[in-house]
């Protein structure tokens, strides 16, 4: 069922009991739809998608073609209205929202600002619970654990709640040696092994009897780097695996049964706003945590996983969520699971790769970053530009003409473009977008 039939039911509900009339609050939702809301949030998608980005005419730039000029920054190159994607958000995180999404939002009005301890949010939380486990395939005993403070705030809670004394992290680009560098600096846990691989590879995890939990990445955000999901051979068997699935997540697959916590925001690959952390997390993670915590380690409140068990159990958080982030999440998850799930998200990105990559290989000026194909990732891809080529200028045009976000991650520092290519973005966009780039590459 569509997630807008199930709240035309809360709605209802609400009617009934008089308070939206008073609060005057659904009217208002009603009011948004016909004044277009969509309109203006949903950028590309209806016609005159550009201006309605909000970034060229706040700008004031696009329209009046030449004023790029002024800054002296951007060639004024104006790409054919027929050569551009539908929809211009690329951006490794967040990703493009779909309009459809929105509109789901906005009808919700109705949920947002009330209490996310009371039904009607706590079953929008039990239904992205329960449909996550349905579209990761869960085995039995998995849980789904949720709270605020994105994955940043996970590695913090790993480093509390998961690691007992000493973790192995794979370190292969900024987001994969965050959390190396977070057990590092915790004086509870004994110095981690760090495996580090040059950028635009990634390293297998080795496996050592003092390691009881590994860190693994999914999908390296700021290289372009997926790897495969493995339990490491050998590794204690009880020792955890832990992968970081961000920017992977709905976009990658890998089977459960080789993780133990695979944890992600769901700004990515769900489609929705930054904020909330997600957790799949198997019996064995979740029985460290509770023996950690049982043990006396000092954990504070907001990072205790055990505490965010007891809530997620409840369909809550432990502090209040971001009820928009919730129900962005919830519209894009129930989009994939009545597409076909797992295949339909992983086959959009899957098709989007081959685009882009397929483009890349045959392009005179372009080159996949990564060089083993098999460790190009699925939903980011990072493109080397030849020296004679300023991929710096490509991407201000692109963005000058409504395509943005393409920039390369910025600490790798490289003559690049980086292109998401999330479940949200159509892969038909994804071919717009390298015909506009050969067309700006051949107007510059
Ligand atoms: C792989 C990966 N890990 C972690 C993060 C950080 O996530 P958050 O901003 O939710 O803390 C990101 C964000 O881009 C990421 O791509």
């Amino acid at each position: 069922m569509a997630l807008t039939d199930r709240t035309a039911k809360t709605a209802h509900t609400h009617d009934k009991a008089g308070t939206h009339d008073k609060a005057g609050t659904h009217d208002k939702a009603g009011t948004h739809d016909k004044a277009g809301t969509h309109d203006k949030a949903g950028t590309h998608d209806k016609a005159g998608t550009h201006d309605k980005a909000g970034t060229h005419d706040k700008a004031g730039t696009h329209d009046k073609a030449g004023t790029h000029d002024k800054a002296g920054t951007v060639p004024g190159i104006v790409i054919p209205a027929g050569m551009l994607p539908s929809d211009g958000r690329f951006g490794s995180g967040p990703s493009k929202v779909r309009p459809e999404a929105i509109e789901q939002l906005v009808s919700h009005a109705g949920v947002l600002g009330t209490s996310h301890r009371q039904a009607p949010v706590k079953s929008l939380v039990r239904r992205l619970r329960s449909g996550l486990s349905d579209l990761f395939g869960l085995p039995q005993g998995y849980e789904v654990a949720l709270g605020n403070g994105g994955t940043t705030a996970f590695w913090d809670i790993a480093t509390f709640c998961l690691i007992d004394k000493k973790s192995q992290h794979l370190s292969f680009g900024e987001f994969s040696s965050k959390f190396a560098k977070a057990a590092q600096a915790a004086p509870w846990l004994e110095d981690p092994e760090v495996i580090e691989s040059p950028v635009g590879t990634h390293p297998w995890a080795e496996a050592t009897a003092a390691v009881d939990l590994y860190a693994l990445t999914h999908n390296e955000t700021s290289t372009g780097v997926m790897m495969d999901l493995q339990r490491p051979p050998g590794a204690a068997p009880d020792a955890l695996v832990a992968v970081d699935g961000t920017s992977a997540a709905a976009g990658l697959r890998f089977g459960a049964q080789e993780v133990d916590a695979y944890y992600f925001a769901p700004q990515k690959g769900l489609a929705s706003d930054g904020g909330l952390w997600i957790a799949l997390m198997s019996p064995a993670a979740v029985s460290r945590a509770e023996r950690i915590k049982a043990s006396g380690r000092f954990v504070p409140s907001f990072l205790d996983l055990a505490t965010a068990l007891e809530n997620s159990r409840l369909d809550q958080t432990y502090n209040t969520p971001a009820l928009a982030t919730i129900v962005l999440a919830l519209a894009q998850l129930e989009w994939i699971l009545e597409g076909g799930g797992l295949e339909f998200s992983c086959g959009r990105c899957d098709r989007s790769a081959e685009i882009l990559y397929g483009w890349a290989e045959a392009s005179s000026f372009a080159t996949p970053f990564v060089a083993k194909p098999d460790e190009r990732s699925h939903v980011v891809a990072t493109i080397d530009f030849d020296p004679s080529v300023d991929a710096a200028t490509v991407a201000k045009v692109l963005r000058a003409n409504g395509i943005v976000d393409t920039e390369p991650y910025r600490r790798l520092g490289r003559n690049q473009l980086r292109v998401a290519m999330f479940p949200a973005i159509e892969p038909s966009d994804v071919e717009a977008l390298t015909a506009c780039i050969d067309f700006v590459v051949g107007s510059l």
